[in-house]
């Protein structure tokens, strides 16, 4: 069956378009990155385009846009919605699909007439992906109540907490933990994501439906040496930090190549400081992540890697403090998963199962609701990158099952 609701290919276009002309024009690709002005008038246009579209929306003080569509009985949610930051020199599909697919869901519902007995609660969670103090999903776990108020006092490269970047772009520090949710009365949310990875192009599938969430140890190494004269020490007489850092990136990655299936490693930033060519380096920053859905690997991970840095540093007279960030893997719930997957059989939609290596907002609202996600296809498995592209087809495919599936999760009674 072709479903009841028909979205329309030209609206989701023109929302997809409509967010890419709100990026940094300075930055090659798609750049509106949380905390920046591109990030702020992107939520005000999503803000704009719910109130369009007719829900009952604001700017929650955690940043978040949230719209709701009254249901016929009330009371009880059904929750859909990603996010619409990037990552720098970005795609257009990351988080994007998911917001504008919901708005087109609530159009594509008006249209037919549908009025579920459920308030659907559509949502653009703030600053999904990692920030530049490192933190990612701030929106998600502020609504969830687990966002760790220590953060605020992180700071960036120029010395700027992470609480006054959140105030220069509206959002009051000693008020953002009132970001709550009545999570008891949420039945599901059910997010619409691209995949970001190969899998259903090659495999000519139409919808991914995702097992579980991958699990991220952040961490963040700072290496202590000795500035020197760089043309007059001698090489055994150096306390160089940047050695000490390098030596750590090339552990991070020999660790996750001999990980299980699906391990990953990557770092994501080094910073040497002074950054002189004739200075011996005297400090080391280094940002990085170990992913798996095997949490305890992730633990052996962090061990490893910790003496590793220990020995890099010793055998130098370099010192070593690492903090980790640790986020458990999640895997998402069986009987919302089963609804999204009649819809789709029933929408006569191809389909594989899958687990996710990106990281999502619905990993937090997994904890407080039952959550499902659905993936459509990322041409060559892009993302992250300015050629990320899903066609307009596929996505307009996951719309009408995101739609199938709500109704599906509506039809539950409670
Ligand atoms: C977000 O997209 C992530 O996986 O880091
Ligand atoms: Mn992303
Ligand atoms: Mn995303």
């Amino acid at each position: 069956m072709d479903g009841v609701i028909a979205p329309s290919a030209d609206r989701v276009r023109e929302d997809l378009a409509a967010l890419a002309r709100l990026t940094d024009s300075a930055q090659p690709g798609w750049t509106r990155t949380a905390l920046s002005e591109p990030d702020v008038a992107g939520r005000e246009s999503v803000l704009a385009r719910m109130r369009e579209v007719g829900l009952d929306a604001r700017i929650d003080p955690a940043g978040n846009v949230i719209g709701v569509r009254r249901g016929a009985r009330g009371g009880r949610m059904l929750m859909t919605g990603s996010h619409t930051d990037t990552v720098p020199s970005g795609g257009r599909f990351d988080g994007m699909v998911g917001v504008v697919g919901a708005l087109e869901v609530v159009r594509a519902f008006d249209e037919a007439g549908i009025r579920l007995d459920h308030d659907l609660v559509v949502v653009d969670f703030f600053g999904e992906e990692p920030n530049r103090f490192g933190l990612s999903c701030v929106g998600s776990r502020a609504l969830t109540g687990v966002f760790d108020t220590a953060m605020l006092d992180v700071l960036d490269e120029e010395g700027r907490s992470f609480g006054d970047a959140l105030a220069a772009v509206g959002i009051d520090p000693a008020t953002m933990m009132a970001s709550t949710w009545p999570w008891d009365r949420v039945d599901a949310f059910i997010e619409l994501h691209i995949e970001q990875g190969p899998m259903l192009e090659h495999a000519g599938t139409s919808i991914g439906l995702v097992s579980s969430i991958t699990g991220i140890s952040r961490f963040r190494a700072l290496f202590g040496g000795r500035r020197d004269h760089a043309g007059t020490t001698g090489m055994d007489r150096r306390a160089d930090a940047g050695c000490a850092a390098a030596g750590t990136v090339l552990a991070v990655e020999r660790i996750a190549r001999s990980g299980p299936d699906g391990a990953k490693g990557t770092t994501g930033g080094v910073t040497f400081t002074p950054a002189a060519v004739n200075v011996v380096t005297e400090a080391a920053e280094m940002r990085g992540e170990f992913r798996s859905i095997d949490d305890e690997w992730l633990r052996t991970a962090e061990e490893t890697l910790a003496s590793c840095a220990a020995e890099e540093s010793a055998g130098r007279g370099v010192t070593v403090e690492m903090e980790w960030l640790p986020q458990a893997p999640r895997r998402l719930d069986g009987s919302v998963t089963e609804m999204c997957r009649r819809a789709v059989d029933d929408l006569g939609l191809s389909r594989a199962e899958l687990f996710s290596g990106a990281e999502h907002d619905a990993a937090f609202i997994a904890a407080r609701s039952p959550t499902a996600m659905l993936f459509v296809p990322s041409v060559g498995g892009r993302s992250h990158c300015p050629e990320e592209w899903t066609e307009l087809d596929d996505v307009i495919d996951g719309i009408r099952a995101l739609a199938e599936s709500l109704r599906r999760a509506d039809a539950v009674r409670r």
